[in-house]
């Protein structure tokens, strides 16, 4: 293989990993039971979620898989009572809001690539950084992370791609700030769906909102301009009526394709 086609981020930790974890094993029932019952709720009863849960499975999200390990994420409980009654209003009233025991707001941070690499090389300051960690967060991260000035940055990074890329395979994103707001989503997405998930297993229920005001909400919780609205998720224990209806999909032949 030629030096430029050489793996670069699986050289770099699979050359020095002495690190092992074994896999344990876990009951795959339980999880096709929570898969499989976990619908979207639009009317909850009366039953509270307790704090410990809701914090157990708000902390359970925070082990998603996400990019680079930035946890370009971020998970509002709207508590405050005065705080909530806006935000179920600026959830335009919808039932799953409206009945919900609790209020989650999923924000994706594209913003805080930078913040979180620094954090993360501070949580290594005292220990002995191993080299594949401190190359890659010094020096990969912000070469695809950075977008610069005006963009301007992510420009010539999609210009040199595009060269580079006819002759090898390459990352071809995120190049610009479009770029960088997907880059975030995606691993938000993924905690949402582990939040939804960990309730579920935990006896509660929830409801995923993207019907929602995002432009209000981010005022509501002084959010920058940057911060990107995922989604809101409502929790409590489905009322008798609260599904609406069977759950259907599309056959799968449309949507898993083995080539
Ligand atoms: C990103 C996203 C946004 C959604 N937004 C809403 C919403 O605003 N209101 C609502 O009642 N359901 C919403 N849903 C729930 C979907 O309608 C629901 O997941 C879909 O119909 C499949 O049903 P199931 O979740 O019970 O399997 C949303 C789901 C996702 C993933």
């Amino acid at each position: 293989m030629s030096k430029s086609n050489e793996r670069i981020l699986n050289k770099l930790f699979e050359d020095s990993n002495t690190y092992i974890e074994k896999a344990i094993n876990v009951n795959k029932d339980e999880f096709i039971k929570v898969v499989e019952s976990r619908r979207s709720v639009r009317l909850y009863d009366d039953s509270q979620v307790e704090e410990k849960d809701m914090l157990k499975c708000l902390e359970l999200s925070l082990l998603s898989a996400n990019s680079s390990n930035l946890q370009p994420w971020e998970f509002y409980w709207v508590k405050d009572l005065e705080k909530k009654n806006k935000l179920i209003y600026y959830c335009l009233g919808q039932p799953a809001a409206a009945t919900a025991k609790e209020l989650i707001v999923c924000v994706a941070r594209p913003d805080n690539w930078k913040l979180n690499t620094q954090s993360m090389l501070d949580m290594f300051k005292d220990k002995e950084l191993p080299q594949a960690v401190s190359t890659y967060y010094k020096k990969i991260v912000p070469l695809a992370y950075n977008q610069g000035f005006l963009g301007l940055f992510g420009f010539l990074k999609r210009i040199s791609t595009f060269f580079i890329g006819l002759k090898r395979p390459i990352p071809r994103e995120p190049v610009s700030y479009n770029d960088m707001k997907i880059w975030a989503q995606k691993s938000t997405s993924l905690a949402c769906q582990t939040l939804m998930l960990s309730l579920r297993a935990f006896g509660y229920d929830s409801c995923p909102m993207e019907g929602i005001d995002s432009f209000r909400i981010k005022k509501l919780l002084k959010l920058p301009k940057q911060a990107e609205i995922c989604m809101v998720i409502s929790a409590g224990k489905r009322a008798s009526n609260g599904v609406y209806g069977k759950r259907f999909r599309l056959d799968k032949e449309r949507f898993i394709k083995i080539v």
